[in-house]
């Protein structure tokens, strides 16, 4: 059975033998478009190629990439863990072409690797493509239908909707046509009653995608149009724990040597067992999850903070706090003693784990103690308004009680809706935002500075003696009063 770290290298080996350079990830973290936060997708960081604005040479590449699919467009996070293929962090294998190869080339390598290099078995593999839109003008992808025919019997060639065979990074930017290679990894006896094309992006957890393969043809403009780009480009993103997942045979990508390790290490430390009780797994996993998304993003300078980026990185990991202190029992730092199997499983491809071992370890123990500390009040203060709320006979939390438990107890509101969900609850958002909005005007009141004139007692000059006495008599020239935060106070 191949390891995942082989898996890797076998891919950037075949693309290579194809004329590819291997190129190194870019960071997750996205310090200069104001469009994205986080790499979302592997061609994030070729989008200026893509709309032609930058040197395309040279025209072929792969790499893997670390992805983070938490905000905006592409957003995971509520799944994560309780299913077992969707991530925040993730890898994503992906080959390209800059006006070079475009809809055939591209076909054919990704099955010659999939089919003759890995052995997946053909039987297992179906595809998609764009069935075509009215409203944007465009017809069905018939040119890459046909090219998949070369490979794969009619019955596997399915025609699939704007929202899953169009592909578009962001709200503006690069997009075009694009076809999936979904794999079926259920038992013999279910394929006999239910063939997979009948499940191909239907949520089944054992029909899934592997390879979403690009073709960019258009910039998606602010306006809504589509506009051709100067040249044909193949963007594709293969989802490298799904791809384990399938060689290493298994039904879960936290069953794969890219998330056991971390697992094995959460049972020797919690005492518990992995697959025994859905909560202690869905807890688990969202804990080897997360812990990916934030070491990454700290090896790649994002520390968690209070706003923006650093938001949204503290949001994921006091999600996992809270995992690991309600269904694991970790009143304490648990999620930094995880980091050093981390570095071991993942240091060798991205090198930035190594480095930055100390700093990930140390930031991650912090922000876990500093959360600690008032974890169990807020969830005590929100069990108590839960159950008032059933007495009342009602379901909604609202944004008052939502605003506590994150001014004071330092709560995210989606962790305060995710709890909430788990007891049948929702939280009135609105009121929540109405609520933020309100502090952030007490805010700027109090920040407010109000300065009296000066009041002149003497003419002369201002000087300082302290080099030459400790002790000096000397006269007030002037002064005045100062009203900050309701106090006030002479200068
Ligand atoms: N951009 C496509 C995706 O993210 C293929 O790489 O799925």
């Amino acid at each position: 059975m191949m390891t995942a770290n082989e898996i890797r290298d076998s891919f950037k080996k075949f693309f290579e033998s194809k004329g590819h350079t291997i190129v190194p990830s870019a960071p997750m973290v996205i310090k200069d478009d104001p469009t994205l936060m986080f790499t979302n997708a592997g061609m994030n960081q070729w989008k200026d190629i893509i709309l032609g604005t930058r040197e395309p040479e040279p025209r072929r590449r792969a790499d893997t990439q670390k992805c983070l699919r938490v905000s905006g467009k592409h957003n995971d996070l509520e799944e994560v863990g309780h299913d077992t293929y969707h991530h925040t962090m993730f890898e994503m294998l992906g080959n390209w072409s800059f006006g070079d190869y475009f809809k055939e080339g591209a076909i054919d390598y990704a099955w010659e690797y999939l089919v003759d290099v890995l052995k997946l078995n053909p039987a297992d593999l179906y595809v998609t493509v764009f069935e075509g839109s009215e409203e944007e003008g465009l017809t069905r992808d018939d040119e890459a239908a046909s090219y998949w025919a070369k490979h794969v019997p009619a019955d596997h060639i399915i025609n699939g909707n704007k929202h899953d065979n169009f592909w578009e990074m962001g709200d503006t930017g690069p997009c075009g046509p694009c076809s999936e290679i979904h794999l079926d990894s259920r038992t013999p006896e279910e394929k006999a009653k239910v063939p997979g094309r009948e499940l191909v992006n239907k949520d089944d957890p054992q029909v899934i995608e592997i390879w979403n393969i690009v073709f960019m043809q258009y910039e998606r403009k602010a306006n809504g149009s589509l506009v051709p780009l100067p040249m044909h480009v193949i963007d594709t993103g293969m989802g490298f724990e799904r791809l384990v997942r399938a060689m290493q045979g298994k039904h879960s990508n936290y069953d794969t040597d890219v998330f056991q390790p971390i697992i094995k290490e959460e049972e020797a430390i919690t005492g518990m067992k992995y697959g025994e009780k859905e909560e202690t797994d869905v807890a688990m996993r969202v804990c080897a999850d997360h812990l990916r998304a934030v070491a990454f993003s700290i090896a790649d300078g994002q520390l968690p903070s209070n706003a923006k980026a650093g938001y949204v990185i503290r949001r994921i990991l006091r999600r996992a706090v809270r995992y690991a202190y309600t269904f694991l029992g970790q009143k304490e730092g648990f999620l930094y003693k995880l980091i050093p199997v981390l570095t071991r499983e993942m240091g060798e491809a991205f090198p930035e784990l190594k480095a930055q071992h100390d700093l990930i370890l140390h930031v991650i123990k912090e922000e876990e103690d500093s959360f600690l500390r008032t974890l169990e009040k807020g969830i005590n203060m929100l069990n108590s308004a839960m159950d008032e709320l059933k007495k009342q006979g009602k379901t909604e939390l609202d944004g008052v009680q939502a605003f506590r438990l994150f001014d004071t107890y330092g709560f995210p509101l989606d962790l305060t809706e995710l709890i909430c969900r788990e007891n049948g609850f929702t939280v009135a958002a609105d009121e929540f935002d109405a609520e933020m909005q309100k502090q952030k005007e007490r805010a700027r009141n109090a920040a407010a500075v109000e300065n009296s004139d000066w009041v002149i007692l003497r003419e002369g000059e201002q000087q300082f003696v302290g080099y030459d006495f400790t002790e000096y008599e000397c006269h007030i020239l002037r002064y005045r009063k100062v009203t900050q935060k309701k106090n006030t106070y002479f200068e």
